[in-house]
C-alpha cells in the first residue's frame, strides 16, 4: 500500500521536474557546458550536387585573424568507411566525413575552419575558395529517374495472399498514388557539439538522441575502444529522429580537437540543418484496395517508391501500418528506392506510419465514399485482434473503443454526410477521421539507485545514459522512482545523459518511457530486494525504504537493476492504436483554410503522467497538421539544392494554425508489453492526423487532396 504518493507517483500531473531549470535557462545543452580554452568550427558546404573537388585554396582563409585550421580531404585524419556497398542507415552508423574529394549532395561537408572565436570561422569558411568537377547527370528528380529504384535488400517485398484475386473478388476497386514530400525535422535546439580529445580519449557534449549508439560510432569511425569515449546529452531540446545518429558535424569535431589538441565547439547552423542532419525523403504511396458491398476488405497493396543517397540506403516503412491494421487476407507490401543526389534520408517521428498513414487511411476513406458507408463503421468492420503481418496476437488493441468514443466526443453523427453540404458564410465546413496505430517497442535497459538516509528521510537519485529530448523523460523517471521507493517525488534526483551511468536505449522509436521506467522501476526493486535479503526480512513485509537502511545500518546504498523485453512480449505485436477526428472550414473562393477542431483518443497503455503525456499528443498532432498545411523542402529544378532554407520558407504551424485539440488517453495497462503496462506516445499522435484532415477537406470541398501539404491553390 503506497502512503505518500498520492500526488506525485505514477499516473499523477506533476510539473516537469527539470521545468524551473529549462525556464530559468540553468539546464545545460550541449554547447553550454563551461569547457575552458575551447575554439569554434564552422563546416564549409558544396555548392554542387555531384561531383569531384579538383581544386581547394585555403591561403586566404589561413591570413585570418584566430584561425587555427582549415581542414577538407587533404589533410583530413583517415577514418573507417564503409565496408560494403550501399549499407544501411543504422543509429549507430559510422559517419565518415572529408575522406575523398568526391561530392555526392549539395551542401555536403567539404572542408571545415576552425578558429579562436565563432565569428572568426564563420568568416575564414566564406574565404575557402573550392573548384569542382561537376558531373553533368546528377540525380536529384524523380521524373527521368524512376528506372533507376531498386528493392532495398532490409524491405523485400511482403505478400500474404494474392492481390489480383483479392481485388477481382472485390465489389468496389480502388487504385490511387499519394504524395509526400521532403521534410526537415528542425529541432529547436540546433545540432551542436563540444568535443575534446585528450591523450586518445573522447568526450563529448553532444545534442544526441542515444548516448550508446553515439560511443559506438565515435569509437567505431576513430578505431578507439568504446571505454575511451564518453558522450554528454544532459538536455536535448528536440530530435523527432535527427539525432538518432551521430552526425559528421560530431565526427568533424572530434577531429579537429585531435589535431590541434584543444575541445571543438561545433554548431550545425539552421541552414545546414537542411543538408546536413537528415530529412524525410519524398514518398509516392500506391495503394490499391477492393472491398465487398459489406465492407469487408479483400485486397489491400501498399507501394511506396522513394528516395535514398547513392553511397547508404534508408528505406522509410511506410507499409508498416497496412501490414497489420486491417484484416484483409490478401495484403502486398513493397519498397523501392531510387538512389539520388541528396544526403541520405533518416527516421522522422513515427517513420513508416506518419507517412504510410496519409495514404492507407486517405484511401479508406475514399474507398468507404464508394461503399456508401460511415468510415468509422468501415474501420470496425475490418478490425483485427491478429496482426496478420506477423502471425501473433496484439498484446492489447482497443481501437474499436477509440473510435467510438471519439466519434462520440466529436459529435460524428451529425456530421456533414454529403461533400459540400455544410456551409456557412463562405466557409466550406467538412469533418473528417482517421484510425492511427504505432508500434510500441521495449527494449534492454539498466539504471542505478542510490539511496542516501538524511534526518530519517531517504533522498534517491536515478542514474541512466538515457536523454530527455523534450519529452519528459526526467519527470516520468522520477515519479516512477517515487512510486517504487514510497517516497515523494521531491526526494528524487534524475540524472540522466551519460554514458557513465548504465546503458539504455536512448530515446527514439517511442520506447523511452516504457524502457526508461521500467529500468528505473528495476533498480529501485533491486535495492528493496537486496535490503530485505541482506537481514532476513521477507520479502512481502511492507516496510519503509528509511527503515529498511536502519535495520541494514546503512545510510548510503547502491543498486542496479536491468530490463528486457519478455517472452510474452515476444510472442505478441505490441502496438498502440488512436483515432483521430477534426473539422475544417474551407473558403469557397480562396481555398485557404482553418483547422478547428481536433479530437484524439489514444489507447497507449499506462499513461506515466497526463500532463506531459498530453503535451507530447499535441506536439505530435500539431506536427501532423504541418504536414498538411505547410511542411515542404523544395527541391530546385536546375541544380538539385533546397530552395527553402530557413524557417522563414520551411513553414511550420504556429498557435494561430492550430484548433482546439482534445485529447483522450483510455485507462489502460499493457502488462504483456511490460511489467508497468506503458506503451509509449512519442510517434502516436502525429500518426495519421494527415488523412484525417485531407478527409475533412474532401468532405468540405469533394476534393481529394493526395499530395500534401495541401495549400490553398490546390483547392480553388
Ligand atoms: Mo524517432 S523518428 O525514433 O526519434
Amino acid at each position: 500500500m503506497k502512503k505518500t504518493l498520492k500526488e506525485s507517483g505514477v499516473g499523477t500531473p506533476i510539473n516537469r521536474v527539470e521545468g524551473k531549470l529549462k525556464v530559468t535557462g540553468m539546464a545545460k545543452y550541449a554547447t553550454e557546458f563551461p569547457v575552458k580554452n575551447k575554439v569554434y568550427a564552422q563546416g564549409i558546404n558544396s555548392t554542387i550536387t555531384k561531383g569531384e573537388i579538383i581544386s581547394v585554396d585555403t591561403s586566404e582563409a589561413e591570413k585570418v585573424e584566430g584561425v587555427l585550421a582549415v581542414i577538407t580531404h587533404k589533410n583530413a585524419e583517415k577514418l573507417k568507411t564503409f565496408e560494403e556497398e550501399m549499407p544501411e542507415l543504422s543509429t549507430p552508423s559510422k559517419a565518415p566525413v572529408l575522406q575523398s574529394s568526391k561530392v555526392y549532395y549539395y551542401g555536403q561537408y567539404v572542408g571545415v575552419v576552425v578558429a579562436e572565436t565563432f565569428e572568426q570561422a564563420q568568416y575564414a569558411a566564406r574565404l575557402v575558395k573550392i573548384e569542382y568537377k561537376k558531373d553533368p547527370d546528377p540525380t536529384f528528380q524523380f521524373d527521368g529517374s524512376r528506372s533507376k529504384a531498386y528493392t532495398p535488400e532490409a524491405q523485400e517485398d511482403y505478400l500474404r495472399g494474392n492481390i489480383a484475386e483479392g481485388l477481382a473478388d472485390a465489389d468496389e476497386t480502388l487504385d490511387e498514388t499519394y504524395t509526400t514530400p521532403i521534410e526537415h525535422h528542425h529541432p529547436m535546439e540546433l545540432h551542436a557539439v563540444i568535443a575534446s580529445w585528450e591523450n586518445g580519449k573522447v568526450t563529448a557534449y553532444a545534442s544526441q538522441q542515444i548516448v550508446e549508439d553515439s560511443i559506438i560510432s565515435i569509437s567505431d569511425t576513430f578505431q578507439i575502444p568504446k571505454k575511451d569515449v564518453r558522450i554528454i546529452s544532459a538536455y536535448v531540446g528536440g530530435g523527432f529522429g535527427s539525432k538518432l545518429y551521430t552526425e559528421r558535424h560530431v565526427i568533424l569535431a572530434v577531429m579537429a580537437s585531435k589535431m590541434l589538441g584543444r575541445p571543438v565547439q561545433m554548431t550545425v547552423t539552421r541552414q545546414q540543418m537542411f543538408t546536413n542532419t537528415g530529412m524525410r525523403q519524398h514518398n509516392e504511396q500506391r495503394m490499391k484496395i477492393g472491398a465487398k458491398k459489406d465492407g469487408a476488405l479483400t485486397a489491400l497493396s501498399h507501394e511506396t517508391l522513394s528516395h535514398t543517397s547513392t553511397f547508404q540506403e534508408y528505406q522509410e516503412p511506410c507499409g508498416m501500418m497496412s501490414k497489420m491494421l486491417y484484416n484483409v487476407p490478401n495484403n502486398q507490401i513493397k519498397y523501392r528506392l531510387i538512389p539520388m543526389n541528396f544526403q541520405t534520408p533518416c527516421a522522422m517521428r513515427a517513420p513508416g506510419e506518419a507517412t504510410g498513414s496519409f495514404a492507407l487511411e486517405s484511401a479508406m476513406d475514399e474507398m468507404a465514399w464508394k461503399l456508401k458507408m460511415d468510415p468509422v463503421e468501415f474501420r470496425i468492420k475490418n478490425d483485427t485482434q491478429v496482426d496478420l503481418g506477423a502471425d501473433k496476437p496484439f498484446s492489447s488493441r482497443l481501437l474499436i473503443e477509440c473510435l467510438r468514443i471519439g466519434a462520440d466526443r466529436f459529435g460524428w453523427d451529425d456530421r456533414p454526410k454529403e461533400p459540400r453540404s455544410r456551409q456557412k458564410g463562405n466557409w466550406l465546413i467538412g469533418y473528417g477521421m482517421s484510425a492511427a496505430s504505432r508500434n510500441a517497442p521495449y527494449q534492454e535497459t539498466a539504471a542505478k539507485v542510490i539511496l542516501e538516509l538524511e534526518d530519517e528521510k531517504v533522498f534517491a537519485t536515478i542514474q541512466m545514459d538515457a536523454t530527455d529530448i523534450g519529452t519528459g523523460s526526467y519527470t516520468i523517471i522520477a515519479q516512477t522512482a517515487a512510486e517504487y521507493l514510497d517516497i515523494p517525488v521531491e526526494q528524487v534526483t534524475v540524472e540522466l545523459g551519460d554514458s557513465n551511468f548504465p546503458i539504455t536505449p536512448g530515446s527514439g522509436g517511442s520506447w523511452g518511457a516504457a524502457s526508461y521506467c521500467n529500468g528505473a522501476r528495476a533498480a529501485c526493486e533491486s535495492a528493496i530486494t537486496k535490503l530485505k535479503e541482506n537481514r532476513n526480512i521477507d520479502k512481502d513485509e511492507e516496510i519503509s525504504v528509511a527503515e529498511l537502511l536502519k535495520k541494514n545500518q546503512l545510510n548510503r546504498y547502491e543498486a542496479e537493476g536491468t530490463v528486457a523485453p519478455s517472452e510474452e512480449f515476444e510472442k505478441h505485436s505490441v502496438f498502440s492504436f488512436g483515432a483521430n477526428f477534426s473539422e475544417v472550414w474551407v473558403d469557397k473562393d480562396t481555398g485557404m483554410y482553418r483547422i478547428k477542431r481536433m479530437v484524439n483518443v489514444g489507447s497507449a497503455g499506462k499513461i506515466m503522467n497526463p500532463k506531459t503525456a498530453y503535451g507530447q499528443m499535441i506536439g505530435g498532432l500539431t506536427m501532423g497538421a504541418g504536414m498538411v498545411l505547410a511542411e515542404q523542402t523544395k527541391v530546385e529544378p536546375n541544380f538539385g539544392n533546397f530552395i527553402t532554407r530557413s524557417l522563414a520558407d520551411y513553414h511550420v504551424p504556429v498557435n494561430l494554425d492550430m484548433a482546439n485539440i482534445d485529447v483522450i488517453f483510455l485507462p489502460e495497462e499493457d502488462k504483456i508489453a511490460n511489467k508497468m503496462g506503458i506503451k509509449g506516445i512519442g510517434e502516436l499522435g502525429i500518426t495519421s492526423v494527415a488523412a484525417s484532415l485531407a478527409n475533412a477537406i474532401f468532405n468540405a470541398t469533394g476534393k481529394r487532396m493526395r499530395d500534401l501539404p495541401i495549400t490553398p491553390e490546390k483547392l480553388i
